[in-house]
């Protein structure tokens, strides 16, 4: 099967089809042979596939070239005139900040992503903000002073530039939700259309990266039910979540903490929740911004409860897309790790609340950040018996 992209690529229309697992990096290579984009590990771990993608810097290897139809692509070949990226160049060329040039497309667009989102960044917030791409020439001391040197002195022309222009967002254009989505469910009354414009199209994530998770949970379905069917109570077994207003006319306004190591991300969304009491179904399709590293995520979740014996299954098939600085960690096998702890999370949370016993420190206090080390570990143990599996 092949899909019809077309993007703009450093202000030129570039259209062509592409495989649906076509990545970003391929499709630009490729159609129009723009190979200043590097690509390393294709995986989204060494960064040198860093391009914009409407104004955010992404990894292209992850990114799928039929979620990006419309969108505005910049690559390092589309900064040749700007003032601020010729002051970054010279100034990695003074401070040898490179020497085989394999990572540099992708350091010279994160450098100017730092340049022109922090300002006022000292070294230590160079390195970390630089942390997602990886260099094995320089030991990262010349690019570092590379982006110091023009943090502290930049070109006037940039500034003027900086100050005219702001990122778009990709949420721009995204069609509303319709509101016939509301007569599904006699539970979820019509959604407005200054909160609908704000969700993203339910029918937009075929492309989008897929998820199929299950919980079994300790419990009858009809209890369960309770619990899934009820916003408030459901957020009160998912770590680091809470609403942030009464869940109202099938929208629900919250926010989730996530913390990996110092990082701490979050996100701020809404969401618009369609029950099937019947069926013991429903779908979520929602979109949240953390505000800090100007990330968003949009997903929709898919999922249905059955009786297993005298237990219930909850049957999740997600599809989401991150967007932003985090999708640098948007590597699909942690991300699936890191979704099987927390839902190994939720699953006991809800035995917890359904028993009635003393809910875990994980539950008692709301909202606690979901700890993204503890699942990070989790994740990277899950990982390795994987490998060890297979290598036996
Ligand atoms: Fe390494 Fe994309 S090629 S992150
Ligand atoms: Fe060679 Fe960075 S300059 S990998």
């Amino acid at each position: 099967m092949q899909i019809e992209v077309e993007i703009q690529l450093n202000g030129q229309t570039v259209s062509g089809a592409a495989e649906p697992r076509t990545h970003l990096a391929d499709f630009i290579r490729e159609e129009a042979l723009a190979t200043g984009t590097h690509l390393g590990c294709e995986q989204g771990v060494c960064g040198a596939c860093t391009i914009f993608i409407d104004g955010e810097p992404m990894r292209s290897c992850l990114t799928l070239a039929a979620a990006c139809d419309n969108a505005d692509i910049r690559t390092v070949e589309g900064f040749a005139d700007d003032p601020l990226m010729q002051a970054i160049r010279e100034s990695f060329k003074q401070h040898h900040g490179l020497q085989c040039g394999y990572c540099t497309p992708g350091m010279l667009v994160t450098a100017y992503d730092i340049i022109r989102r922090l300002p006022g960044a000292d070294r230590q917030i160079i390195r970390r903000e630089i942390s997602g791409n990886l260099c094995r020439c320089t030991g990262y001391e010349g690019i570092v002073n590379a982006i110091e040197a023009v943090l502290k002195d930049p070109p006037v022309a940039s500034l003027q530039e900086m100050a005219r222009s702001k990122p778009r967002s990709r949420s721009d254009g995204l069609d509303k939700i319709v509101s016939s989505d509301s007569s599904m469910s006699p539970e979820a009354g019509p959604t407005t259309e200054s909160e609908a414009t704000d969700l993203p199209d339910a029918d937009s994530f075929d492309t989008a990266v897929n998820l199929e998770k299950t919980i079994t949970v300790a419990a009858a379905p009809d209890a369960v039910w309770q619990i899934i069917s009820n916003p408030e109570a459901m957020v009160s077994v998912i770590p680091g979540a809470s609403l942030t207003a009464p869940f109202d006319n099938g929208i629900a306004k919250g926010l989730c903490e996530v913390k990996v190591g110092p990082m701490k991300a979050q996100f701020q969304g809404t969401a618009s929740i369609v029950y099937q009491t019947d069926a013991k179904s429903g779908t979520l399709v929602g979109r949240g911004r953390d505000d800090f590293s100007r990330s968003t995520l949009e997903g929709r979740l898919d999922f249905v409860l059955v009786p297993d014996g005298v237990d219930s299954i909850l049957d999740l098939n997600m599809r989401y897309r991150l967007n932003g600085p985090l999708s640098q960690f948007g590597r699909a096998a942690l991300i699936e790790e890191i979704a099987n702890a927390l839902l190994r999370d939720i699953a006991r949370g809800l035995e917890e609340k359904l028993n009635g016993t003393a809910i875990s420190e994980h539950h008692s206090k709301a909202p606690h950040p979901a700890n993204g080390s503890r699942f990070l570990v989790s994740a990277l143990v899950g990982l390795l018996k994987r490998v060890l599996r297979r290598s036996r």
